[in-house]
């Protein structure tokens, strides 16, 4: 068992890397169980020992995750079933599932009587690594990723890495893509790792496994506990964002989040280079990761003038400008750095380039 503490100005939680059945939740609080129904199907009976373990009232939502379903809509049916069994101020409600799932779950948590206690169980690699900590729950609005949201800190995370062993390959690959993220935040030693293991975390090799995840959510909660709710340091998380979340809304989500991050990354480190920020011998050294997706990321055509539109709309701009995260070194990363037209579309070609077969 490991445990790592996220410690924030506004609440103290546990992430638990565990298998389920070890993890003692004897609670007589209701239960309120939002479960991915892909997951369900591939771990019923995992889920359901769980379940037993709580001693009051339960009951189970299904939730079918797609960026289509992270909506108003589904946190309204959240919420109404919510109401609909008499969950109280002091219900608990636990997300089982990937991203969307915790994302669209813990901002249901978030509103529910003004805030009821979320407890998040991440079953993807993306969210294991990234998504559940650090308390930004949300949700897609008007075709915009995650543009309406709380934050709102889980009572605890818990990675079972068994339910890893089920995940696509897609879904392994966008793990790491978001893993890949932390190794350019923090000392190049992770990169490296990263570089060196490649094939043995895509095989899902257990231990390598547990060590990328701690270093991941240890860089997270760091970051996290300096600055809570994104004023300064926590937008270096955003590496690869701004270019990701507009390639992946403009392919309206044919791409997945952690393929669009990975190109986004690249992307970020052209326009390093191509401002002058970054010498090339640098922005090798960033690409050799990067390169190592190519056979796990197909090409894919982009409109740029559709890319920029939604750049413009990035919740990170700021007086109306684009706002960009660029490293120029590794864990040594700049923000609300601005770029011309010109020089966004040229790196964006060069990242998209990178992928072409
Ligand atoms: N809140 C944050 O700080 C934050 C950070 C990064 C990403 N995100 C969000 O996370 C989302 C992406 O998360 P994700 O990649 O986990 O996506 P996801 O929740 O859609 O899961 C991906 C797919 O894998 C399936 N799945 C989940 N667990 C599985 C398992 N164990 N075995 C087999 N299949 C399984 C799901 O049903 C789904 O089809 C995006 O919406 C993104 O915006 C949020």
């Amino acid at each position: 068992m490991k445990e790592i503490s996220v410690n924030s100005k506004s609440d103290n939680y546990k992430v638990i890397i565990d298998s389920l059945e070890s993890v003692e939740f004897v609670t007589f609080n209701d239960a309120f169980f939002v479960i991915d129904k892909n997951v369900y199907n591939l771990h019923k009976k995992k889920i359901e020992r769980f379940i037993k373990k709580f001693k009051g009232k339960k009951v189970k939502y299904f939730f079918t995750a797609t960026e289509k379903n992270k909506s108003f809509n589904e946190v309204n049916k959240i919420l109404a079933e919510l109401l609909n069994n008499s969950f109280g101020r002091d219900a608990l409600l636990i997300a089982i599932g990937g991203g969307i799932t915790g994302d669209t779950a813990g901002f249901a948590a978030s509103i529910y009587n003004r805030g009821i206690a979320f407890l998040n169980i991440p079953t993807t690699l993306l969210a294991a690594s990234d998504s559940a900590i650090g308390g930004k729950t949300g949700i897609n609005f008007n075709g915009l990723k995650n543009h309406i949201g709380s934050f709102y800190n889980p009572k605890s995370v818990v990675i079972d890495t068994e339910f890893f062993t089920t995940l696509p390959i897609d879904e392994v690959i966008c793990g790491l893509g978001e893993i890949s993220k932390y190794s350019y935040l923090t000392e190049n030693s992770f990169n490296n790792d990263l570089i060196k293991n490649f094939h043995s975390l895509v095989g899902l090799d257990e231990e390598k496994i547990v060590e990328v995840l701690e270093q991941c959510i240890s860089v997270k909660a760091s970051v996290v506990e300096n600055d809570e709710k994104e004023g300064g340091v926590r937008k270096i998380l955003n590496l690869g964002h701004t270019f990701g979340h507009a390639v992946e809304s403009s392919l309206t989500y044919k791409l997945k989040h952690g393929q669009a991050v990975v190109i986004g990354m690249a992307a970020a480190f052209y326009l390093s280079n191509g401002l002058g920020y970054i010498p090339e011998i640098k922005l090798n050294e960033f690409l050799t990761l990067i390169t190592r997706f190519r056979p796990y990321i197909k090409p894919i055509k982009v409109d740029f003038d559709k890319v920029m539109s939604y750049m413009s709309k990035d919740k990170k701009n700021r007086n109306s400008k684009i706002k960009f995260v660029l490293p120029i070194d590794f864990g040594l990363t700049m923000i609300d750095m601005e770029a011309s037209v010109k020089d966004v579309k040229d790196a964006l070609s060069k990242a998209i380039s990178l992928f072409k077969n």
